[in-house]
Formats: C-alpha cells, structure tokens, sequence
C-alpha cells in the first residue's frame, strides 16, 4: 500500500514509517522538521519537507504521490504544554487535522489512521482504562484529539472513510541502537532520567509525590514504540472491515520512582533525584486495558517488560547523547 505519513521523521512516526518499509509498502513521511529529524527518515521512504498549516501543500503531496491510507502523527503532543499555550492544541493541532482531512476527502484517501492518546480519559473513572470509559479529556491536547477522534467518526459516516484511532498511553523505549527518542527540549520522564544517567542533567525532578498512589508519585502505562509501531500495521491492514477505536499500552502501571529506580539498576548510575511541585493536568493513574486490539487484531506487545523498554532506550541514549545530531 502506498502511505502517507504525516509526522514521520518523529520518534514514534518515524518507527511506524520503518516498519511499513520493512512490510513493503511505498511510504511518503511528510514533516516540517520541527521536532523530528531528517535521519530518522527511512532511507527508503520519500520525504516531503513541509507543514500541515499549508493546505496547497497537502493537496500537492496527495495529487503527486496518491497514497491510499494516512497515518497522521504530526502534532504538538505535551500535556503541560497545552495547559500552558491552550491554542497551540486547541487551534493549530485541530486546524491541521482538519486541514489533512479535507484534502484526504477530496483526493479520495479513504483510509485513516490517527495517533491518539490516553489523555482522552482525563483522570478516569476506572482502571485499567478500557475503550468504555468515559472521555473527559484531562488537557487542551486530549481534547484536540478528541476533537479530530470525532472529526473521523463523521467521516465515516458522510464520506466512507474507514479510520482507526490508537490511543497511546506512555510510548518509550528505542527502535534500534540508531533510532530513538530526541526532543528539544526533552519532557518526558525516561529520557530525562537517562540523561542524569549520563551527566547531561544533574537530577531528575519528581512531579508530585503526594498523589492517591502506593508510592506517591504518578503511575503510567509504559509502552514499547516498535509495540506501538506494530498495532498501527495490524490497524491498516484491517481497515477494510471498518473503523475501530483501540487503547494501546501493556496493562501494567509503573510510578515514577520505579522508573528512576529501573533506570538506576539498567544503567549503573545512581541518577540523583528531588520531590517537586506537581505539574498541571497529570492524573494521578493511567493504566490501558489493550484487550479489545489483543482479542481483534492478535496485538501481542513482545518488549513489555520496563527493563526492556528503559534498557533499549539507554543503548540509544548512551551511544547518542545528542540525540540525532551527527548523524546523516
Ligand atoms: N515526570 C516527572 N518528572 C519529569 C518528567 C515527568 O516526575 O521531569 C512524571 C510526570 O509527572 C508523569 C510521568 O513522569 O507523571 C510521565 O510523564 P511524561 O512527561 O513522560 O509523560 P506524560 O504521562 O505526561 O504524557 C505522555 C505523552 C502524552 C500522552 C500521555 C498518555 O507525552 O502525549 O503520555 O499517557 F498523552
């Protein structure tokens, strides 16, 4: 299948990408560079260099390569952010989609996958966070997934657009010693603890340690990207019986001193570490049931243990400390 990959010289696009190369589709990453990388790109993938603001573009990009199914994964996509600059989510983040959308509809792209994300629960009513659960999202970014979630459900109504919608909870881990996680600047946990680890950060800041958690501090859903990057194949590949709705992660919640505490065990360092203030818009708990992907579509995470997520991490981190910088 042709792809069109929107957001795929990112950490998380940029895995999917990968993969959709190595099953053999034709794949277009189309990114404005803006926190992805260039060498992150598939050296076989095609390479727009460009930004979803630009709906001409868009519309150049679909007339010239057709593709037969978008994955978009090019957004702003950091909760504390959001409750900072809510427009940048709520306008830029929305308006993109949309932008994306409409162009897909007019060039007859019918096939639709979104990187969605646990944040759509807000602090849920239940745990483990089935696809039942309501959504009350916790921040102006769950919301303007949300927004675009919904966006598609109307397009499969009025336009025969089949879609899938992957929430993720905490995608982490490397794809490969030469592939991983490089943002600027960086806010999530294990690459900021891997950077104490490595000297780059003199300690790790703890958000919260007086949350309703056995030990405090908040629990997440940690996910290995190439899991993450597989249910994505497995969701094009059944779009053809329908639009679907999946919650991805390993069922199994960590705290944040766990992670400092496997980061320290994984990487022999001792990553000194400090009780801070807690950041706006976390929820306390965000644990997935994936039962519904693993029952429909046979999605079996095959790198769910943390050692192994924050181990492959720490082999990217350690062999490239500045991330994607230096390489072609
Ligand atoms: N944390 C710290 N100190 C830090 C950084 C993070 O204590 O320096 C804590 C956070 O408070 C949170 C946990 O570590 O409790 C994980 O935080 P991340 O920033 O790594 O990830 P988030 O849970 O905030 O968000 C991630 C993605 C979102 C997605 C969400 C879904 O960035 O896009 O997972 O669960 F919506």
């Amino acid at each position: 299948m042709r792809v069109l990959v929107t957001g795929g010289a990112g950490y998380i696009g940029s895995t999917v990408a990968r993969q959709l190369v190595e099953t053999g589709d034709d794949v277009i990453v189309l990114d404005n560079l803006s926190q992805g990388h260039r060498a992150a790109v598939p050296d076989d993938a095609a390479f727009v260099h460009g930004d979803l603001n630009d709906r001409g573009l868009i519309d150049r990009t679909l007339a010239e390569h057709r593709p037969e199914a978008i994955m978009h994964f090019a957004s702003h996509t950091l909760v504390g952010e959001s409750m900072e600059e809510p427009f940048l989510y709520l306008d830029e983040n929305v308006r993109c989609g949309m932008n994306l959308m409409k162009s897909a509809v007019e060039h007859d792209v019918d096939r639709f996958i979104l990187s969605s994300t646990a944040n759509l629960f807000g602090t849920p009513e239940r745990i483990p966070i089935d696809e039942d659960v309501t959504v009350d999202p916790g921040s102006p970014y769950g919301e303007s997934k949300f927004i675009l979630e919904r966006t598609l459900h109307w397009l499969d109504e009025t336009e025969d657009l089949s879609y899938a919608a992957l929430r993720y909870f905490n995608a982490a881990g490397a794809a490969g010693p030469n592939q991983g996680e490089d943002h600027a600047p960086e806010t999530h946990l294990i690459p900021i603890v891997l950077e104490v680890a490595l000297g780059q950060r003199d300690k790790i800041v703890i958000f919260g340690d007086d949350y309703d958690t056995p030990d405090g501090t908040c629990v997440r859903d940690y996910v290995h990207v190439l899991d993450l990057a597989q249910a994505h194949v497995l969701a094009l590949n059944a779009l053809d019986d329908g639009s679907r709705v999946y919650n991805l992660g390993n069922g199994k919640g960590y705290s944040v001193r766990e992670v400092i505490e496997t980061a320290r065990r994984v990487t022999g360092h001792e990553i000194p570490a400090e009780e801070g203030a807690p950041r706006p818009g976390d929820p306390p708990v965000l644990i997935a049931s994936s039962d519904k992907i693993r029952e429909e579509l046979g999605w079996a995470p095959e790198h769910s243990a943390l050692d192994d997520i924050i181990g492959s991490a720490w082999e990217w981190h350690r062999r490239h400390p500045n991330g994607y910088d230096g390489l072609q």
